[in-house]
């Protein structure tokens, strides 16, 4: 065992989901390892029999540095004394499958090297995350916590280096420690086994039923491959982009119709697949669509939600609740109350689900992000979503389209969009947002985009299961006639600020609008009150979902 002297690094503070930074900056000397050593020293505290009994989780989504960090944290995992390590084959755990490991094999938590989404390579990003017993995101007690270590580590410790094959299952003894390599999709796969009748699906394909899904040459192609083609004999090549590669061939895995605009045009046109899907980096996002059809993330939390009990086989018993992020459009509040059960409004990230869930109060979830999932593990699950939205179609025997125009017919619609301006200068977004901060109280009563302010405020949410409070969660201006606008700054980013504007209109009979017509005014709206182009010399957005 080897004790190395070390110095803190001041940038180290965890965000929205986990620290990320750009690769370069994790591959510096001392960097990863302290950060690692943090999460050690603060979990340790909270564990007073020490390390000797417990078990760590470490995966990651395979980009650029996924390999030498899992060596990194497993020579230091076996310094710092714990009894046993899991680790996915190739270094390899969707997040979703992290989750679900940590959860089965009932673990102290897992270490998830990732930045999602977020491009890989040397020149692009890489992130790492704490999880906790419950699999999900360390809660923020704890995540801040592990940046206070990291400001006054003095020593990291690890093991002389020792050749690890990470690339076979078994198990090898590091130290006093048993590592052992694992089958990425084994547990994650029994999972969905339970939750899913298989069955029902594969009859589904073996009806004609045409599906593609685009892994995005990110960590899902094996898991889809093995559930969609090899379980539920949808046709071979059903799965795309399915081998996993560490810069994902170069592209953003960001599943939304502008990054994956290939999957989008394959969808189009009357020869196309019934069913067209995807995932991000690291298997926890997901987009739905349908031939010539999109489906918000918002909409889809709401179907899912909506059929759950009738469609899906692990929900047949109901659901004791939903619960979205504060800036998710509000249709699944309406099928919540439909269902007669509560529908928590949480800060962004996932790490909130979490408490709720473990508390039963909350059973499916989401995000605007497009981020959807269940208590099945604590982690929003991109696939799982694919499966809830196979399964609605093998129940229902209707479309895409079909199953969400029927949800607008009985619920009423929110047209919904995000505006992202990325690469804003810090100083000048935080300043921008807080003048607006100000401003909140002076504007309620003014009229807005053809409706009046009802109320304008900085949402702050206390948990209902511990009571913690987190404020400063997002500006919202909520308009008389049910339109939303939301303002807040990134926690993901690595470069620069990026403003996400959100806006939202509900109209309870308008079905077949134009989205882009519907929300032009609240946008516009948006930028005006913030003063974008003033203070931050744009008002272009760099993508909108
Ligand atoms: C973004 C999304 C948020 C999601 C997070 C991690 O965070 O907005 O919903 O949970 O990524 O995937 P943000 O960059 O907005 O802080
Ligand atoms: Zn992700």
């Amino acid at each position: 065992m080897k004790t190395i002297q070390t110095t803190p690094f001041t940038d180290q503070r965890p965000g929205t989901s986990g620290l990320r930074k750009k690769t370069r900056v994790f591959m510096q000397p001392s960097y990863l390892e302290n950060f690692v050593q943090a999460v050690f020293d603060t979990v340790r505290e909270d564990t007073p029999g020490g390390f000797g009994a417990e078990t760590l989780v470490v995966g990651g989504d395979g980009r650029y540095y996924n390999r030498e960090a899992t060596r990194t944290i497993l020579l230091m995992a076996a310094a710092n004394g714990f009894g046993r390590v899991l680790v996915g084959r190739g270094g390899i755990l969707s997040t979703p499958a992290v989750s679900a490991v940590i959860r089965r094999r009932d673990a102290l938590g897992g270490l998830v090297l990732s930045a999602s989404h977020n491009p890989g390579g040397l020149e692009a990003d890489f992130g790492i995350k704490y999880n906790v017993r419950n699999g999900g995101p360390a809660p923020e007690g704890v995540t801040g916590r592990v940046y206070e270590h990291t400001l006054k580590l003095t020593r990291y410790l690890t093991l002389e280096d020792a050749d690890i094959d990470l690339e076979h299952e078994g198990t090898v003894r590091l130290g006093k420690t048993e590592v052992t390599i694992i089958d990425p999709l084994a547990d994650y796969t029994s999972i969905m086994e339970e939750l899913f009748d298989f069955e029902l699906l594969r009859v589904l394909f073996q009806s004609g039923f045409r599906m593609r899904f685009d892994a995005m040459s990110a960590v899902t192609g094996p898991y889809a491959r093995h559930i969609l083609e090899e379980r539920l004999g949808a046709q071979y090549g059903t799965v795309v982009n399915a081998e996993p590669l560490e810069d994902f061939g170069g592209h953003h895995p960001d599943p939304n119709l502008v990054y994956a605009a290939e999957l989008v045009e394959h969808l189009s046109g009357v020869d196309a697949p019934d069913f067209g899907a995807a995932c991000d980096g690291d298997g926890d996002r997901n987009l739905i669509l349908g031939r010539d059809f999109f489906v918000t993330p918002g909409d889809s939390l709401a179907v899912i939600a909506e059929h759950a009990q009738s469609a899906i086989h692990g929900y047949r018993a109901g659901l004791a609740g939903v619960a979205r992020s504060m800036p998710t459009s509000t249709a699944a509040d309406r099928v919540a109350e439909s269902l007669g059960v509560p529908c928590y409004e949480t800060p962004t990230g996932w790490k909130f689900f979490g408490n709720l869930m473990d508390a039963g109060l909350c059973t499916i979830c989401g995000e605007e992000s497009f981020g959807t999932g269940s208590n099945h593990v604590r982690e929003k699950d991109g696939l799982w979503a694919v499966l809830c939205w196979l399964s609605i179609l093998a129940s229902t025997r209707l479309g895409v389209a079909e199953v969400v125009r029927q949800h607008w017919q009985r619920f009423g619609r929110s047209y919904y969009q995000r505006h992202d301006y990325e690469g804003l200068e810090v100083a000048a977004a935080t300043q921008m947002v807080d003048a607006l901060r100000d401003r909140l109280p002076a504007l309620a009563g003014i009229e807005l985009a053809g409706s009046r302010v009802a109320r304008a405020d900085d949402f702050s949410y206390t948990d209902p299961v511990d009571g913690g409070v987190s404020a400063h969660q997002g500006l919202r201006i909520l308009l008389e006639d049910g339109s939303r606008i939301v303002c807040r700054l990134s926690g993901t980013g690595t470069q620069g600020a990026t403003l996400r504007l959100y806006v939202e209109r509900y109209l309870k009979d308008g079905g077949e609008g134009a989205v882009e017509e519907i929300l032009a005014p609240l946008a516009q709206a948006a930028r005006e009150l913030i003063e974008l182009r003033e203070r931050c010399g744009t008002d272009v957005p760099s993508i909108i979902t």
